[in-house]
């Protein structure tokens, strides 16, 4: 049986290191760490994200602000409150939360923040800085950023040699998370629906990340044995067994069989998820650092 990487508790280190960052930030320069949500809308499952993100900035002692608009905010309305946000000196960080409205351009808003404030690590800047290997100055797209550090915790800084394998090529995850895996010498290679024999390159993986939002998709016979497996799909499933009506949530692996080849595995819920809020936050505490002409710290 693999180990199962508990994410609340290297979630929670994170956030430990994050407000030791923030307090040391105050204490020296007089400066509180500042993150502005947005959220646009009454979608309820963007509005508990939300509040958990305001939570947590909160929890860091960071100057944490949320702007809840209406469902018919105009794109002009929303652009001139991500203007007033990049010109404000107390934000260091804007998070817009995603999906918009359908009405709202997101791509042009999420562009507009500038690319020092963008701690979603969305902004083309921040994506080029990824994929030319400057990791110093860019912000790196949150769970992505997450997944990598497990990544770390268990194979250490050096990837050589290493055979990684993400399946899923999104802007949000695939594409970030191949670019870090690359920066750290590892093989890489991203699969997608139009790969062929998907389980057989699967089965190469000495670092299988799966990105796909397909239920327990990944089997048993996909996983190289002694492989270390990261789950990145939460898929709410019907769960009959629950009682009627109940549903469940699962990854895009199969946990259970996988976990009796992999040597390493992230479980769902559980796994990255928690990690995603704890970057956003050292993303945040990142961004201050450098606005105070300090030395940022690392996570
Ligand atoms: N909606 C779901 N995940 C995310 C995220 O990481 N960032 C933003 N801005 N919106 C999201």
């Amino acid at each position: 049986m693999a180990d199962v990487i508990d994410g609340k508790q290297v979630a929670a280190s994170v956030i430990d290191e994050v407000k030791a960052a923030a307090s040391a930030l105050e204490t020296e320069t007089a400066l509180k760490t500042g993150l502005a949500v947005v959220i646009v809308g009454d979608d309820p499952a963007s509005h508990t994200y939300v509040a958990a993100k305001s939570r947590m900035a909160k929890e860091c002692g960071f100057n944490s602000i949320q702007h809840t608009l209406p469902a018919e905010t105009t794109q002009e309305e929303l652009a001139s409150l991500v203007a007033s946000l990049n010109a404000d000196p107390k934000v260091n960080g804007i998070l817009v939360q995603l999906p918009l409205p359908k009405h709202l351009n997101s791509d042009a808003i999420i562009q507009s923040i500038l690319p020092e404030k963008d701690v979603d690590g969305l902004h083309v800047v921040n994506a080029g800085k990824l994929a030319t290997g400057d990791l110093a100055t860019g912000l790196i797209s949150c769970t992505p950023a997450g997944a990598m550090l497990f990544v770390r915790r268990t194979h250490g800084e050096d990837l050589s040699g290493l055979n990684a394998v993400v399946i899923g090529r999104s802007n949000l995850f695939g594409k970030p998370m191949a670019q870090l895996l690359l920066n750290a010498n590892a093989t890489v290679t991203i699969a997608h629906s139009r790969t062929k024999d998907l389980p057989s390159v699967a089965r190469n993986a000495d670092i299988l990340v799966a990105a796909v939002g397909r239920p327990e998709m990944v089997r048993a016979d996909w996983v190289k044995p002694g492989a270390t497996v990261i789950d990145v799909g939460i898929n709410r499933i019907d769960a009959p067994e629950r009682g009627e009506g109940k549903s469940r949530l699962v990854g895009d692996v199969a946990f259970a069989e996988c976990a009796e080849v992999a040597s390493v595995i992230t479980p769902v819920p559980g796994g990255v998820g928690p990690m995603t809020i704890a970057m956003l936050m050292a993303n945040t505490v990142i961004a201050a650092y450098r606005a105070a002409g300090k030395v940022a710290p690392k996570f």
